[in-house]
């Protein structure tokens, strides 16, 4: 696979670098991108610290930095208020400068943990993102939003703010357990649902995890070049960038109800494309027969196209939903695959829809 690289305008603009074996070249990447910087703060999980921590490091290493490692655990849980200060007592405990950067290796966890930590610490360092899994090459490590978990619910803390590096090690994707890889692949799936219909019909020539791998490079550059599309023309999420969230109202109805421990993430978002095309197809919106293209292409990846949700948990995902305004909601919409519409609606009807179609 050739180096692919991919330019996003957001912010101070910055690079996203798609290359096997990029984890060995990071030091001049990142030289390149902040010729200031001295010290880097390495931010990591238990879990890839192993893995990919001592590589990463050397490559830093050869090129002068001066490299301070910090090993979170691995998990939801460690996107806390608790994990945040100890973060930035460790950084300011080692004399961290704005010229400085942090390097966040892992899933999204570290990267909305790392990411929210530098644009707080010293009121902004700078992020480099360096992902290894799929869901944060192909989302959580582009487009700048940071976060942690509050005990009211996921991300409600965070800030927008873009890192000045994307380093993409596609290598890194094969230690990645199965269950991770597919959670990953909705996410994937939902891209060529919202945007680009041949995008869809490549994805839905690779049915298994052997396949996908394969044209690894074309799918994390395509996800990426879309999300950086997106993500110029609406950085601060109050517009076109909703439309990444398709599928994730019902799919938060369902993570509710598996009480975030049943369903992964991607598997909630799988249930709910399907939920969401089904919706769109019986308010007259969506092209029929959409919801079972979406369907299969998910059954092949072992990703769930339906999860029993008691009405309750979806009347609760739609009320607390961040697109959820009075009495309306604006729900993202499939016309047909590669094409979406944001629809404000009254919640009455949505959840009426919804009840009906349960109850079908
Ligand atoms: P994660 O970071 O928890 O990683 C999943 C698991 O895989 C963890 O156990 C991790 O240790 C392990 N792992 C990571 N890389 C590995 C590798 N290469 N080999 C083996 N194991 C590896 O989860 P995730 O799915 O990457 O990210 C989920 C988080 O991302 C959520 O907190 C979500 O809110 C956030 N998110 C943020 C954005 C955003 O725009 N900022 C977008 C989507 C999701
Ligand atoms: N993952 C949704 C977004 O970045 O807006």
């Amino acid at each position: 696979m050739d180096t692919k690289i991919l330019h996003v305008d957001a912010g101070a603009g910055y690079d996203i670098v798609i290359k096997p074996g990029v984890l060995d070249d990071a030091g001049a990447h990142i030289r390149k991108a902040l010729p200031r910087a001295k010290r880097l703060f390495l931010v990591t999980d238990s879990n890839v610290s192993p893995l990919y921590g001592p590589r990463l490091a050397a490559s830093l290493e050869k090129l002068s930095f001066e490299v301070h490692t910090r090993v979170i655990p691995a998990g939801e849980t460690s996107k806390s208020a608790a994990e945040l200060v100890k973060l930035w007592e460790w950084m300011t405990a080692h004399g961290i400068t704005r010229t400085d950067a942090v390097v966040a290796l892992g899933g999204g966890v570290v990267g909305d943990l790392a990411g929210f930590a530098a644009s707080t610490v010293l009121r902004g360092v700078d992020t480099v993102q360096i992902p290894t899994t799929l869901l944060s090459q192909v989302d959580s490590s582009v487009g700048g939003k940071t976060a942690i978990d509050l005990p009211a619910g996921k991300n409600l803390a965070g800030t927008f703010c873009q890192p000045r590096l994307v380093l993409m090690d596609p290598d890194t994707l094969a230690t990645l357990p199965e269950s991770e890889f597919m959670s990953g692949m909705a996410e994937v799936v939902k891209y060529g649902c919202i945007w680009d219909a041949d995008f869809f019909a490549f994805l839905a020539q690779r049915p298994t995890r052997e396949a996908l791998t394969a044209d690894i490079g074309h799918i994390l550059y395509t996800c990426c070049d879309i999300k950086r599309q997106v993500v110029n023309r609406d950085e601060h999420d109050t517009g076109l960038r909703m439309i990444l969230n398709f599928g994730h109202t019902l799919g938060h109805a369902y993570e509710l109800a598996g009480r975030y421990e049943t369903w992964t993430h991607g598997q909630a978002v799988a249930a709910g494309m399907v939920t969401a095309a089904e919706l769109g197809q019986t308010l007259g919106i969506t092209e029929p027969g959409a919801a079972g293209k979406i369907r299969a292409i998910l059954t092949p990846l072992g990703l769930p196209t339906h999860i029993p949700c008691a009405f309750g948990y979806m009347e609760k995902a739609v009320g607390i939903d961040k697109k959820s305004a009075g009495d309306s909601v604006t729900l993202i919409l499939l016309e047909k695959i590669g094409a979406v519409r944001p629809l404000k609606l009254p919640k009455a009807e949505v959840l009426d829809t919804l009840r009906r179609m349960t109850e079908a």
